[in-house]
C-alpha cells in the first residue's frame, strides 16, 4: 500500500486527475480490450478531480469514447432526477460535459424493485467487461468504502446496505434534514473493490485522519472496511496533509 501526501486538496486533485488523464490518453482499444473500465465515486472529495477531467476533455486532450464507468453506489429510493441521487451528481459534475456514450455509463438503480437482482446484474456486467481497471474511491469518516459500512464482511459483493447512523448524520449535510437521508443504499461490495486491478483512494481534511491512519497502519479488520486494502497488490492512498496527519512516519 502506498501513500502520497500533498499540501492541500488541490494537490490531491491535480495528482489524481493527471494520472487518470495519462491513463485515458495512453489507452489503446483493441478487439480483446475495447474499453478502459473506471470505478467512480461520489462525495465532495472527487469533485475537483471531475472538474479537471472535464477541462481536459474541453481542451481536446482526452476523449471518453473508449471508457466504461461503474459508479460505486446509489441511495435506495432516490430517482435519477433527485438532487441528492448519485445519478444526478455524476451528471452534474462529469457525464453532462464529456463524450462518454450513455450505454457505457453504469450506476446502480436505487429505485429497482428487486434490489438483489439489480446487484447481481451489476456484478455480472462488471465481469463482462473484464473487471474494473482503476477503482477510484473516497473514504468515509468511519472507514467505509462506497457504502460498505463497518462490520460488512470482506467477501461481500454488490448488495443492499443499511447505512449507519454516523453515515446518515455525516451525509445529512447535503439534505435539508437528517430524516431526508435514505436509510439504505445499493453499493458495490468490498470484494468487488478488492478485485479491481488498481485502487486509488483519496482523502482530504482532518475529519478523515483517523480513518486514513486505521486503514493504512491499523489492524486489518471489518471495524474499518478500508483496512482490507492493505492486502491488495496495487493500492494508492492520495491524501492532503490533514488527512494523513495521524499516519505515523516510519
Ligand atoms: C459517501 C459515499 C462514499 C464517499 C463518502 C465520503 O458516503 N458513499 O463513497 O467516499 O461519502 O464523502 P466525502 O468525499 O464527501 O467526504
Amino acid at each position: 500500500m502506498q501513500l502520497l501526501t500533498f499540501s492541500d486538496k488541490n494537490g490531491v486533485a491535480d495528482y489524481v486527475a493527471t494520472y487518470l488523464i495519462e491513463r485515458i490518453k495512453s489507452f489503446v482499444p483493441s478487439s480483446e480490450k475495447p474499453f478502459l473500465v473506471l470505478g467512480l465515486p461520489t462525495g465532495s472529495t472527487p469533485i475537483p478531480v471531475y472538474e479537471r477531467l472535464v477541462k481536459a476533455y474541453q481542451k481536446n486532450e482526452i476523449s471518453f469514447k473508449h471508457i466504461v464507468t461503474f459508479n460505486m453506489d446509489e441511495y435506495v429510493g432516490l430517482s435519477d432526477t433527485h438532487h441528492q441521487s448519485y445519478h444526478y451528481f455524476m451528471k452534474q459534475y462529469l457525464f453532462d460535459f464529456i463524450d462518454i456514450p450513455k450505454e457505457q455509463i453504469n450506476i446502480l438503480n436505487g429505485m429497482a424493485s428487486e434490489a438483489e437482482e439489480e446487484c447481481k446484474q451489476y456484478e455480472e456486467k462488471i465481469k463482462s467487461y473484464g473487471g474494473i481497471d482503476i477503482q477510484l474511491g473516497g473514504i468515509g469518516e468511519n472507514g467505509h468504502l462506497a457504502f460498505n459500512e463497518p462490520d460488512t464482511p470482506f467477501e461481500i459483493r454488490t448488495h443492499k446496505q443499511r447505512l449507519t447512523d454516523d453515515t446518515i448524520v455525516v451525509n445529512s449535510r447535503f439534505f435539508d434534514k437528517k430524516e431526508d437521508v435514505p436509510t439504505h443504499a445499493l453499493t458495490i461490495g468490498l470484494k468487488t473493490i478488492f478485485e479491481a486491478k488498481q485502487v486509488i483512494i483519496m482523502a482530504t481534511g482532518l475529519k478523515k485522519s483517523d480513518a486514513v491512519a486505521k486503514s493504512i497502519q491499523g489492524k486489518v479488520t471489518t471495524d474499518c472496511p478500508a483496512s482490507m486494502m492493505q492486502n491488495h497488490h496495487n493500492v494508492l492512498f492520495v491524501c492532503d496533509e490533514d488527512a494523513a496527519s495521524k499516519v505515523v512516519q516510519k
